[in-house]
């Protein structure tokens, strides 16, 4: 178990609780920040979340609607959903995808809205290995089969995720290659889709963490085994991304910090991974989440449970983090960055609850904000 789960920070009353609580006339939350070439007006990001609600791959009006909202809210930067770099790569039918140029359209009038609204337009980009090819959460959530419209799913070795889910097939060099591949074609996709700022997902036990964790990985050719082998695959994918995404663009990798399971990604291995992506230079942040690789997990959450492991790469690394996880207050947001635990704040539930976060937030610090022109005669509460 990691020593940062031993105590929860927002139960003490430090120096600076109070200085919270004594309301700084200019909170850090909506303090601008600026990655390479590209400024977010505040900390605010609308973490990616997975909406289950594309044919085919291709974004439709709940997506824009989904992302414009969040963007008209006040947020300073708004993530899509997981997008999926090949068909065999979604979590389920219903994902989005970044494999043709109908995506790139459609994300084309996305981006366009969120930029006219303020905000940075960030996609995530990813590749579920072998947690593909599942059915929708409100459909059960199980495996589907070749015959409920099912694929073949692949991933480092060949063990599944738990019981009752599908076996995938261990990948070979050649399919490493090709998903390699594919990474660094949705990043170009991207760009000509006018996203500013792309994060790799290499968090919740999809393909590049299932690499990671030696739970999950248990090859015997250079991408397993020593921690080295194991980064290979999140190391590559990073350098084929970074080859079609621009140098003045913001490139964001999110990890699971710890695997929540004795034996698997630990902590110790998330810092060591964030000081070479790092040095590397070609990534920016940390965004800091945690678990889902296997069911064998065992954890206990509570507000601000993952902010440690963020405070952690920070400190360690030297590299800025986003802190994500059952932080619903704007104290507890302003809490974190005046603590210098974290450079960027990912909201998920929260901001399905209310779009309007960063406006009601800014009202409860008494820092200035503006509706929308539009909406100004919205401000009743
Ligand atoms: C409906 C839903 C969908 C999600 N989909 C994704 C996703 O696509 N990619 C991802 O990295 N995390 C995903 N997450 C995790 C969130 O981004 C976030 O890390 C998590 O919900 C914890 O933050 P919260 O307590 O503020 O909700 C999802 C969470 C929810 C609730």
């Amino acid at each position: 178990m990691d020593s940062t789960q031993q105590t929860n920070p927002f139960l003490t009353r430090g120096e600076n609780a109070r200085k919270v609580l004594q309301r700084d006339p200019n909170p850090h939350i909506f303090r601008p920040i600026a990655f390479r070439s590209i400024t977010a007006r505040n900390r605010i990001v609308v973490s990616p979340m997975c909406q289950y609600s594309a044919t085919d791959g291709v974004p439709n009006d709940w997506h824009f609607q989904h992302l414009a909202s969040r963007a008209v809210g006040g947020a300073g930067l708004v993530f899509t959903e997981v997008t999926h770099v090949e068909p065999r790569g979604r979590i389920t039918p219903y994902c989005l995808g970044l494999w043709n140029d109908e995506q790139v359209a459609e994300f084309r009038r996305i981006t366009k809205f969120i930029k006219e609204q303020g905000a940075l337009a960030g996609i995530q980009l990813g590749h579920a290995g072998r947690k593909g090819s599942t059915g929708r959460a409100c459909d059960g959530g199980k495996p589907l089969t070749r015959n409920e419209g099912g694929w073949e799913v692949i991933a480092p070795s060949a063990i599944p995720y738990g019981d009752g889910h599908l076996m995938p097939v261990e990948m070979d060099q050649a399919t490493i290659r090709e998903v390699l591949q594919a990474f660094s074609e949705s990043a170009r996709r991207a760009r000509e889709a006018g996203f500013q700022v792309l994060e790799l997902h290499a968090a919740h036990g999809y393909l590049i963490h299932q690499f990671l964790s030696p739970i999950s990985n248990q090859r015997k050719d250079n991408y397993g085994g020593s921690f080295e082998n194991r980064i290979r695959f999140a190391l590559e994918a990073v350098d084929a991304t970074r080859s079609e995404w621009p140098s003045e663009l913001p490139l964001f990798v999110r990890i699971s910090a710890t695997d929540w399971i004795d034996g698997g990604w630990d902590l110790e291995s998330s810092v060591e991974l964030s000081r070479i992506l790092k040095a590397g230079r070609q990534v920016d942040l940390i965004d800091c989440s945690s678990a889902a690789l296997s069911p064998m997990q065992k954890l206990t959450i509570y507000p601000g449970y993952q902010v440690p492991f963020a405070a952690a790469v920070r400190n360690q690394a030297g590299i800025p983090t986003g802190a994500v996880g059952l932080i619903h207050s704007a104290d507890m947001a302003e809490l974190i960055l005046a603590r210098g635990d974290a450079d960027l704040i990912f909201l998920g539930r929260a901001m399905l609850a209310d779009p309007y976060w960063p406006i009601h937030a800014a009202k409860t610090l008494r820092a200035n904000y503006t509706w929308p022109w539009q909406y100004e005669r919205g401000d009743v509460y």
